[in-house]
């Protein structure tokens, strides 16, 4: 069974500091997967982390979004250093806990047409897969046309990975531990995104670049079931559970 997770950005990192790792918070994710891996309640895995404070700041510092690019070269340093800067804390932790972690930077294999339409190879993450590695991918930036390079969020590749490895599921794990309605109360399953639309508010139906609208509307259109989970309810996700929000 395929899992796909993502670890946000504000979960491993402090959101307001720039290049700030929260390393309390990514030990607890580590030992989350480990600890699954281990129990055997995972095998085939691929993990996505955000930016955070690495990517998020420099981009913004450059004007950089998923729509907005740039032709600065000293733009893509900054930004791509910042999120390898932080995928091998990541990697880091999780080989110290014997979870085989292979990087894989999409601003190398990705590309965007001028239409917004994204192409990923992903022949690379299924056979590392299968040969019982755990690919390790991340927000990053993505060759443009047009625009330059401009941000792929951490978000859209899971929803690749998701749809080009049929995963059986996939996860989210959040800042928060899952969609919240008006009252702050999870809520924990979501099949139309008209059921939510007022609890996730207007301005973020327009958010293309990770806000909560934006996740479920796309996991929405997953075959596969997906959960926001937080990072206490990491571990029960992994072990099959289901914790925090499921979207199917
Ligand atoms: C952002 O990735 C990557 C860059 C800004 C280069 P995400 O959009 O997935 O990051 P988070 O999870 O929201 O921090």
């Amino acid at each position: 069974m395929t899992v796909v997770l993502k670890l946000g950005g504000s979960v491993i990192t402090e959101k307001d500091r720039p290049e700030t790792l929260d390393g309390a918070a990514l030990d607890r994710a580590a030992d989350a997967i480990a600890e699954a891996r281990s129990a055997g309640d995972v095998t085939d895995l691929v993990l996505v982390h955000g930016g955070g404070s690495f990517g998020h700041h420099h981009a913004s510092e450059h004007g950089v979004s998923t729509t907005s690019g740039s032709h600065d070269v000293d733009a893509v340093h900054a930004i791509h250093g910042a999120m390898t800067t932080l995928d091998r804390f990541v990697l880091d932790r999780l080989v110290e806990r014997d979870v085989p972690a292979v990087p894989i930077h999409p601003l190398s294999t990705a590309s965007r047409r001028a239409d917004g339409t994204l192409t990923f190879p992903t022949g690379q993450v299924e056979t590392l897969v299968g040969e019982g590695f755990v690919p390790v991918l991340h927000g990053d930036l993505v060759a443009h046309e047009t625009e330059g390079v401009t941000v792929l969020s951490g978000d859209e590749l899971v929803v690749e990975l998701a749809r080009a490895l049929a995963a059986e599921r996939v996860g989210l794990c959040s800042a928060v531990p899952g969609v919240l309605d008006e009252d702050g109360t999870v809520v924990e399953r979501i099949d139309s995104y008209d059921a939510v639309a007022s609890a996730l508010g207007e301005s973020d139906a327009t958010d293309v670049s990770g806000g909560m609208a934006g996740k479920v509307r796309s996991l929405l259109e997953l075959e596969s079931s997906a959960s926001i989970v937080g990072l206490s309810d990491l571990r029960a996700f992994l072990a099959g559970e289901r914790p925090g929000t499921t979207i199917e």
